[in-house]
């Protein structure tokens, strides 16, 4: 049975390592530090970092693909792993467009599909000169290597836009300007594609984000029109094609208040907005991502109940005294059905160590439960101010 390599050792090659142990298969993976989430449970782990070629080609020895749990390996050493004979899935030229969001917007520009207003910002002046052409505030990202919001500014006019756009271009880091748009939702069209060139989505999603990250996501997003999810739909199929994508594909969009769809950006590799299918639907992404990069058919994705929502269990701005392994016996003992997929993170303020799967029939009713459970193991207080000893 094949060993697939992963690089990065994050809560995604976790639970892409879970879905290999049912597949028979092993996932190796690439990580920094034996403490990390999938370091902590692969017997396979090469400990090097992502930037250094010598490191990436160790983990590479003797596997059947090398795929990510991260978009930040240099895309020159991938070139350079190609080059080699390392069947790297997806190829760099793909994942160029999950980790460059430059690259992105002007190719999906290019294939004439809807993008924010964007322009690449090389001096303060030009994020000056996009606000005043396009209104304020507008939206500065670092074109590389951002995560979780961070490399998102929302400068509210040109002063503001001047001190980030020096800042950071003073370190390096390259910018890019967009226009802020007037969102009524996020949603994700999650997609999965092989070698061979099958394909298949998973029901378009809504994503929730608060402070800029992932908090909440509903499957399948509530009352959007079948003419809005299939074109979702279709969007990320046809870009899977388009880009020669292999393994999962998260493309994140903007929905306008005038029913709108944009792109916001794309992920390569399982994603936050996938991790409902672990339990609400037929295959999971971390299951697909292994079929998919190994060229196997793919798994049906059918939802297994009306609505699943996924909430995000995050590190409190104070770690309970009350620990870990005591909340989830608290959670277990009021929500049997609820479904509790810990990394093995420390608590830090924000940080996702974790996430609670609920399924059910009624978006509000499973909302409310999903958070209110994600909320106790974050903070061990329950929102509804139940007490388990009355
Ligand atoms: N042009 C925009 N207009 C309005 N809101 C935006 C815009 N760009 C980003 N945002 C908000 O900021 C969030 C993070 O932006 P983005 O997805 O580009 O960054 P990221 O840090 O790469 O994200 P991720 O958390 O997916 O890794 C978006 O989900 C959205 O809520
Ligand atoms: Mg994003």
């Amino acid at each position: 049975m094949p060993t697939v390599t992963m690089i990065g050792g994050g809560q995604l090659a976790r639970m892409t390592h879970q879905a290999a142990i049912a597949l028979g298969q092993r996932l190796r993976v690439l990580a920094e530090r034996p403490d990390e989430p999938a370091a902590q449970v692969s017997p396979d782990v090469v400990l090097g970092s992502h930037t250094e070629l010598a490191d990436l080609r160790k983990a590479a020895i003797g596997s059947h693909a090398l795929t990510f749990d991260h978009e930040h390996v240099p895309t020159e050493h991938l070139a350079a792993l190609v080059t080699e004979g390392v069947n790297v899935q997806p190829p760099p030229s793909a994942l160029v467009y999950a980790q460059d969001k430059l690259a992105m917007r002007t190719k999906l520009a290019e294939l004439g599909l809807p993008v924010p207003a964007f322009a690449a910002v090389h001096g303060a002046d030009d994020a000056v000169r996009f606000g005043a052409e396009h209104g304020w505030p507008i939206v500065l990202k670092a074109i590389r290597g951002g995560y979780d919001g961070r490399g998102v500014w929302m400068p509210a006019d040109a002063d503001a836009a001047r001190t980030i756009a020096a800042e950071q271009l003073g370190r390096g880091v390259r910018l890019l300007a967009e226009v802020r748009v007037p969102l009524r939702r996020e949603l994700s069209a999650m997609v999965a594609r092989s070698p061979f060139g099958q394909a298949a989505t998973w029901p378009v999603v809504q994503t929730v984000q608060r402070n800029g990250q992932c908090a909440v996501v509903i499957a399948p997003a509530p009352d959007l029109p079948e003419e809005l999810a299939a074109a979702a739909e279709t969007m990320a199929l046809h870009l899977a094609r388009e880009l020669g994508v292999v393994g999962a594909m998260a493309v994140e969009l903007f929905e306008t208040h005038d029913g709108e769809l944009l792109v916001n950006e794309l992920a390569m590799r399982p994603h936050n907005s996938g991790h409902w299918g672990m339990d609400g639907a037929r295959t999971g992404q971390f299951e697909q991502h292994l079929r998919a990069v190994l060229d196997y058919p793919l798994g049906d994705t059918s939802p297994l109940a009306p609505v699943t929502v996924m909430a995000n269990i995050l590190g409190a701005a104070e770690t309970p005294a009350m620990s870990m392994d005591e909340r989830l016996h608290h959670l277990f003992a009021r929500m049997p059905d609820a479904k509790v997929h810990l990394y093995g993170k420390g608590e830090r303020p924000d940080r996702k160590i974790g996430h609670v799967n609920v399924l059910g029939d009624e978006v509000a009713v499973v909302r409310e439960k999903a958070e209110r459970a994600a909320h106790w193991m974050s903070h061990a207080v329950w929102t509804d101010g139940w007490d388990p000893h009355k």
